[in-house]
């Protein structure tokens, strides 16, 4: 390490003004491995430090980090704080009901539960590498598990607990996973979940699969398997609360978490310890300025990215207070989330547009009962967020005090990596503004030449490693460079478009191929058209998605009917077309609009031309663009004239 970089090393993970902002971005791009080693070598507990930073082989797509370094990832979420912040609260559990009490778990009680459940996985034969599924909801057990995974080795595979049983199932053995840790329930609002009944259901379907673990939260009566089926209460009951950290190599896969693709089945993307640890913690750091008595609280479910690496792994890296919610923005009314913020003084507040725009639509006195005077931060993830919500976030829940991150990633990048730097960068509304130190945006036109310079708009990509990025796709290492690495050769390409407007500024512009945003939920359509083609009477299908008012985007279905099909009651077949979807994948993907046509519009390699279909689903059909490729052009007029 040069002398100068020396002397910023410590400086450099808290960037607290604009200059250091300038002066770290600009070290980073010139080395970027001198960069993420001062910031890894200065932060994180390691047992042993790495030999080679970055190791990128750029022909086969594989990226190492921190190569030959070990380490736990929990020892460095828990136990590093329990000599300095043991009694602080590690998690404040806030229950769907505001009646039932708030829980406040300090780092002490963390330890505790989370080697309780380390040996409960290992009493039930779970050893490191084994794949461990979770498919819980909000509740402690969540996080406790997946760092009771961590601890042990074993890799986590958290399943989002509103998903049906196929999309469950299939995940399950996708990623080959011994055991299961779900609940006997969920409450959801006004309405409870079951959960457990969904679990049997998948579990027909996955021969692998040893042990189904169950937590108890709504106390129902659930059916129950012999011999596969056990209570957690009662296995933690047996569990000592005392469990060494496995040795892990950086490299070590950590967890998987699948993510829609445009095509095919869900991705396992495959994050890694020690990269993954350093970035989420590094982002969550500077993006969130958290301070050490601050509350801060991501409302996302655990069962995303956002969840994961924003909940969980950067906070708790931090030695944060974090906050887990249960329950719904609307229950037991529209005044909830800022029910919360005021009972626990939330000074951090991370959100989605499409629950801003939910909640801007109801009467501002379920703003104005509450007091939201220990806010400092607004957060913003999973979509582009509209000037309107943008205006109405900053004006109502921040009252102008507030600076908005609005941050863009993937589930694929692990962590932030466009967002200001609350404080530090000028906000715009609807722009994600500056890159992270570290990483390097480049624009690109489709033609693979690169978009130098300022007002310009292009693919959007990144042109270096970053220690976050997933590694691979679970089992499947061919289609990880396929997707990120084809497009543009040596780039990662992301699949958005963005903007760079006349200060370097970035803002999303949307996703470039069929992956629909629906209320910050990633839907890849074919999926979904795979799933409806299966019902008897439909011959073909094609989704696109188009602007809604709460959820950013909504799916509109075009759909063609075998000629059974065509005597059949359309409102009828709409509800099993939904009925379908829900069972397939989940009612996240419900349709909103069902129009029945003769045929799709066509190329003459048959490929569907969805960005006709898209305009026409958009009500946006000034400029159809080019259709001199269609082989049925006759067909746009007929659909368009019955557009929904
Ligand atoms: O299109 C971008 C959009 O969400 C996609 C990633 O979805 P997912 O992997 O589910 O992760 C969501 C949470 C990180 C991106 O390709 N997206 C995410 N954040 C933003 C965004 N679009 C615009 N602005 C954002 N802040």
């Amino acid at each position: 390490m040069t002398s100068s970089l020396k002397v910023l090393a410590d400086s450099y993970y808290n960037i607290d003004s604009l200059e250091k902002y300038i002066d770290v971005y600009r070290i980073s791009k010139q080395d970027p491995e001198d960069f993420w080693s001062t910031i890894a070598t200065n932060n994180f507990h390691w047992r042993k430090t790495w030999d080679k930073v970055l190791e990128w082989d750029k022909k086969e797509s594989k990226v190492e980090w921190f190569k030959n370094a070990k380490l736990n990832i929990t020892e460095n979420c828990i136990d590093r704080h329990l000599r300095t912040r043991g009694e602080k609260t590690a998690i404040i559990f806030e229950p769907n009901d505001p009646k039932e009490k708030a829980q406040h778990i300090s780092y002490n009680e963390l330890a505790q539960h989370v080697n309780r459940m380390a040996n409960v996985l290992k009493n039930n034969g779970i050893k490191k590498g084994d794949k461990v599924c979770i498919y819980l909801p909000m509740i402690p057990a969540l996080t406790y598990t997946m760092l009771a995974c961590a601890r042990i080795g074993a890799i986590h595979s958290v399943v989002f607990a509103g998903f049906s049983s196929k999309a469950l199932s299939s995940r399950i053995n996708d990623a080959d996973c011994k055991l299961i840790v779900t609940a006997d329930g969920s409450y959801r609002g006004s309405k409870t979940v079951d959960l457990k009944k969904i679990v049997d259901e998948a579990l027909l379907d996955t021969p692998n699969l040893e042990t189904c673990l169950v937590a108890k939260r709504i106390h129902d009566k659930v059916e129950w398997v012999e011999g596969r089926d056990k209570w957690l209460h009662e296995e933690l009951m047996n569990a000592s609360s005392e469990c060494e950290a496995e040795e892990m190599d950086a490299e070590d896969p950590l967890f998987i978490l699948y993510t829609s693709g445009s095509t095919g089945t869900p991705k396992g993307m495959v994050h890694t310890t020690a990269g993954y640890m350093v970035f989420t913690a590094f982002t969550f750091k500077n993006v969130f300025q958290y301070k050490n008595d601050d509350v801060y609280w991501c409302t996302a479910d655990i069962g995303w990215i956002t969840g994961h690496s924003y909940i969980v792994y950067g906070p708790l890296a931090n030695g944060a207070t974090t906050v887990m919610f249960e329950g719904v923005p609307s229950y037991p009314d529209y005044g909830r989330f800022w029910d919360v913020i005021d009972k626990h003084k939330v000074s951090q507040f991370y959100t989605a547009p499409t629950a801003i725009r939910a909640l801007a639509k109801q009467d501002l006195s379920f703003v104005d009962e509450h007091d939201l005077s220990s806010l400092k931060i607004l957060g913003s993830v999973g979509e582009p967020i509209n000037e309107e919500a943008w205006h109405w976030y900053n004006d109502h829940i921040g009252k102008k005090k507030c600076p908005i991150v609005d941050t863009w990633w993937q589930t694929e990048t692990g962590g932030i990596m466009i967002s200001p730097i609350p404080y530090v960068t000028p906000t715009k509304p609807t722009y994600a503004t500056l890159p992270i130190p570290g990483i390097q945006p480049v624009l690109m036109e489709a033609n693979g030449v690169e978009i130098k310079g300022n007002q310009v708009d292009g693919k959007l990509c990144i042109a270096y490693p970053w220690p976050g990025m997933a590694r691979t796709v679970y089992n499947n290492h061919e289609r990880y460079k396929e997707t990120y690495f084809s497009t543009f050769p040596g780039l990662y390409f992301t699949g958005d478009g963005a903007l760079r407007d006349e200060v370097g500024y970035y803002r999303i512009t949307g996703r470039v191929d069929d992956v629909v945003i629906v209320s910050g939920h990633n839907l890849g359509t074919a999926p979904i058209e795979d799933a409806i083609n299966e019902h008897q009477a439909i011959a073909e299908s094609a989704i696109v998605g188009f602007p809604h008012e709460i959820k950013g985007s909504a799916l509109y279905g075009y759909v063609t009917l075998k000629d059974e099909g065509s005597k059949r009651d359309h409102d009828n077949l709409r509800k099993e077309i939904n009925q379908l979807i829900t069972a397939k994948i989940g009612p996240i993907a419900k349709l909103d609009k069902i129009q029945f046509v003769n045929s799709l519009p066509k190329t003459r390699s048959g490929k569907i031309m969805r960005r006709i279909l898209r305009k026409i689903a958009s009500r946006d059909t000034e400029n159809m663009g080019d259709t001199s490729t269609l082989l049925n052009p006759d067909v746009v007029e007929e659909i368009n004239k019955n557009v929904l």
